[in-house]
């Protein structure tokens, strides 16, 4: 199999849904570039315009006009957020600092998601939160209200709970600091800061300083280093070629997926590294190699989180075990990441066992034939479609549509790039 070319995948998903709420805030028109068009970003266009904030459809290009600060409006109907848990838990935030009420919904997976994480800082500001069903998830109603200065000590790093957290004292003028034990992808600090906001940063903590005020400013999306994983997996994995990713994000809290596959012998070279509005950036090129199991140090988990099921498929294929701990967070995704990942990988006949933070694999040379069991769960439909396309394999996916949810063009991006 030969993978060959070049390929600019589609913008990075959080730094996509960043640029609409960050924008949304600001005051008079942005202009954003680059933004993925997925089901998930879709879920923040359309939650933004049930708050009143005139979002354009989504395209390669367009002007979203800010509503200010204060500019958000009560919503007259359930914020709907799809598949997506950045929408639910950032806007959450959002909802916490604008002083009315409003119902939050999404699909079945979303509605298992754990939303304790933000309920309980977002009371500790002042705001409070109604569970409707028996567990502290979807659907609840967050009640806005005056908020306070906050504290905060993630238990896991979460991003989407520094966020939601970091917006809400953006909007209520408060001061807040979040302390993690790894630190977490940092693109709110950064998208915050490039805007005026005063926010200092060390490796345990973030905090924004009281007052905050955004300046508008346009935003230049990345390509994803999350979906250009897949890729760089395919091209590491396959006979011969030559695969060039331009223009993907380096920020360094997202590249553990890429110092790891380097780690196992991949050849990925990196250059013309340079800043793009304020996220580094740079292009890619990953040829075939042979590839070795791997001991994940755990400190690495948040940098890879939402490639971990890659690396699992990527170590079904390397010489030796790979080990992954300290990943317990992987359970809480949009599938069980843990458990799925191990019993799709036994279905096509990988030696694998599941642990409760992590799993370790077995690789092997050994035909993959068998079925996979998605869970509607779109990171786990591209990598074991990354293994699919691998010569000898004879993998069967239930649901190859949910892509749609990050990146729906995969499968067409897969048969351009591939010869077999
Ligand atoms: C995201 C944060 C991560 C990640 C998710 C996107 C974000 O979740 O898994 O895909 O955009 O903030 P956690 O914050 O729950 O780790």
């Amino acid at each position: 199999m030969r993978v060959d070319g070049e390929l600019r995948v589609p913008g990075d998903k959080s730094i996509s849904h960043r640029a609409l709420l960050i924008s949304a805030l600001g005051e008079g028109p942005a202009r954003i570039r680059g933004i993925l068009d997925s089901a998930d970003v879709r879920a923040t266009a359309r939650v933004l315009r049930s708050l009143g904030v005139a979002v354009p459809e989504l395209s390669d290009d367009f002007v979203l006009v800010g509503v200010g600060h204060d500019g958000l409006q009560e919503p007259t109907v359930a914020l709907d957020c799809g598949n997506s848990g950045t929408t639910a838990r950032l806007v959450a935030g959002l909802v916490a600092a604008s002083g009315f009420d409003a119902l939050f919904e999404g699909d079945a997976s979303l509605s298992r998601r754990p939303m304790r994480r933000i309920a309980e800082p977002l009371a500790r500001m002042g705001a409070s939160i109604t569970f409707h069903g028996e567990q502290e998830t979807l659907p609840m109603t967050v009640h806005g209200a005056v908020l306070g200065d906050v504290e905060w000590e993630s238990e896991t790093a979460s991003a989407q709970v520094k966020s939601a957290l970091l917006l809400a004292g953006l909007i209520s003028g408060r001061e807040v600091i979040v302390r993690e034990p790894v630190r977490s992808r940092d693109h709110t600090e950064r998208m915050l800061a490039a805007r005026g906001a005063e926010v200092w940063v060390n490796e345990q903590a973030v905090m924004l300083l009281p007052g905050a005020r955004i300046a508008q400013l346009d935003v230049d999306v990345p390509g994803d280093p999350s979906s250009a994983a897949f890729f760089a997996a395919l091209a590491a994995l396959a006979d011969e070629g030559e695969l060039r990713l331009p223009d993907v994000s380096v920020n360094l809290t997202r590249v553990g997926f890429y110092l790891t596959l380097k780690g196992m012998g991949a050849d990925v070279a990196s250059s013309n590294e340079r800043q793009v509005g304020g996220e580094p950036v740079a292009d890619l090129v990953v040829r075939p190699s042979r590839l070795v199991g791997i001991d994940l140090p755990p400190e690495q988990v948040p940098s890879m989180i939402d490639e971990l099921p890659l690396l699992a498929c990527v170590a079904a294929r390397a010489e030796g075990e790979t080990v992954i701990r300290g990943a317990g967070e992987l359970r809480v995704k949009e599938s069980d990441r843990i458990a799925a990942v191990v019993a799709n990988l036994r279905a096509i006949g990988v030696e694998a066992e599941e642990h409760s933070d992590g799993m370790r694999v077995v690789g092997g040379r050994g035909p993959l034939h068998g079925f996979v069991e998605t869970h509607g769960d779109h990171r786990l439909a591209m990598a074991f479609g990354v293994l699919a396309q691998l010569p000898g394999s004879e993998i069967a996916i239930d649901d190859r549509d949910c892509v749609a949810v990050s990146y729906p063009a995969f499968w067409s991006d897969v048969e351009r790039l591939i010869s077999r």
